[in-house]
């Protein structure tokens, strides 16, 4: 093991983002394997976390410039916004999810700083989980569902539907695009309220596991275009929830499929994060988080774990904390050796950009990690 790591947590100054990047369990542990734990002052308190149990847990409270300048790993849970750009620097790893496909000028500040970037959402295991998605996947899909039948309701905007119906009365149609982490999410809550649900997806694989798990309760469709415009047709609520790791969203529903679903319906983007995968999607904040496409309603807020905080900062914590104890206790670049699903993570190295999407995205410069990092264990 090395020696004492200088770790910093910082406040999210995103809008509406109340989630804080370790709790003050995961301060204890990274503590007890002997790390130098900083937190910005009042950085826990949108997930109800007052400094003094940072405190307790043997962390130190210091000043957002404190945090920023004297770290040696940040942790964080969004992206840098521009504010922020500034506080970028040489010799600082930062661990946070980044979503850069999406975002060029973040992407430019990152390469122009010198710093190291290591993106939550492109950590992918061998057989292709994304461990650091999954948690939030999870929240945002429930979420969705839960939003979805929320602005179905004649008040809010909706076509004045309960999605489970009642006896003698046909339930809600539920269609979602993508059968990964947040649509199997969103299904079960849908399920649980009773709609009818249907889940376009294009892996095979999947739709059979999802077969299995689901035994028969959702009606699982192979992926396509003429698919997708049938189904939206019929659909009460549309749950956009495909991934391409590390890309741009695929804009698998056009505006026409869009005019084409019933007045007062609703659509609810959840890969807007990665650029949304309808036409016409564009991010809203949980403040105002529905506008309104050709009588649609249109829900994509970017940060949609960021309304349940506690639960949000709980497990993602509980997702994080064994990649950064490796990455504090072993360095980067032993940490990366010897797991390839961290390397995967890695989207930046001292500003040269070595995640292949995202250099592809932005038409910049592609750097293999082999090239900068081991991958290897020495
Ligand atoms: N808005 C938010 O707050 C928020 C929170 C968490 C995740 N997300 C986003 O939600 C999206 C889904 O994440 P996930 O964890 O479920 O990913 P995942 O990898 O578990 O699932 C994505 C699924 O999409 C499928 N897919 C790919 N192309 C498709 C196509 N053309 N048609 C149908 N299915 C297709 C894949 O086969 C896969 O099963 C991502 O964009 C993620 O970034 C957003």
């Amino acid at each position: 093991m090395r020696s004492a790591l200088k770790i910093a947590v910082v406040k999210e100054i995103k809008p509406d983002e109340y989630r804080i990047a370790l709790t003050p369990a995961g301060a204890r542990e990274l503590v007890q394997r002997g790390h130098d734990v900083v937190v910005e002052r009042g950085a826990g308190g949108g997930s109800s976390f007052e400094d003094a149990a940072y405190e307790r847990a043997g962390a130190r409270i210091v000043s957002v410039d404190e945090a920023w300048e004297t770290a040696e790993l940040l942790l964080k849970v969004k992206e840098p916004i521009e504010p922020e750009y500034r506080r970028l620097r040489e010799g600082l790893v930062l661990f946070t999810y980044l979503h850069i496909a999406a975002d060029e000028p973040l992407t430019r500040a990152l390469v122009e700083s010198g710093i190291t970037a290591v993106a939550y959402e492109t950590v992918e295991t061998d057989d292709r989980r994304l461990p650091l998605l999954a948690p939030m996947s999870e929240i945002a899909g429930r979420l969705a569902a839960q939003a979805g039948a929320n602005y179905l309701e004649k008040p809010h905007g909706g076509r004045g539907l309960l999605l489970g119906g009642v006896a003698g009365v046909a339930p809600g149609r539920v269609v979602i695009v993508g059968g990964g982490m947040v649509g199997y999410n969103s299904a079960i809550i849908a399920l649980g309220l009773g709609a009818q649900v249907t889940i376009l997806e294009r892996s095979i694989d999947r739709m059979r596991h999802l077969e299995e798990i689901m035994s028969g309760r959702v009606s699982l469709l192979m992926s396509s275009s003429l698919q997708i415009e049938e189904s939206l047709k019929e659909a009460d609520l549309v749950i956009g929830a495909v991934l391409i790791p590390g890309a741009l969203a695929p804009k698998l529903i056009t505006h026409e499929m869009i005019r084409a679903m019933k007045q007062g319906s609703v659509f609810c983007d959840v890969a807007i994060d990665q650029g949304g995968c309808a036409e016409t999607s564009h991010a809203t904040t949980h403040s105002d988080p529905v506008y309104d496409v050709d009588g649609v309603t249109h829900y994509c807020v970017a940060n949609m774990p960021g309304a349940v905080p506690i639960t949000s900062t709980k497990a993602l914590t509980n997702a994080t904390l064994p990649y950064v104890e490796a990455i504090a206790d072993n360095g980067l670049h032993d940490a990366v050796a010897a797991d390839r699903a961290l390397g995967r993570g890695v989207n930046v190295v001292e500003g040269r950009i070595t995640y292949e999407a995202v250099a592809e995205a932005h038409d910049l410069d592609y750097t293999p990690l082999e090239g900068v990092l081991p991958l290897s264990p020495v």
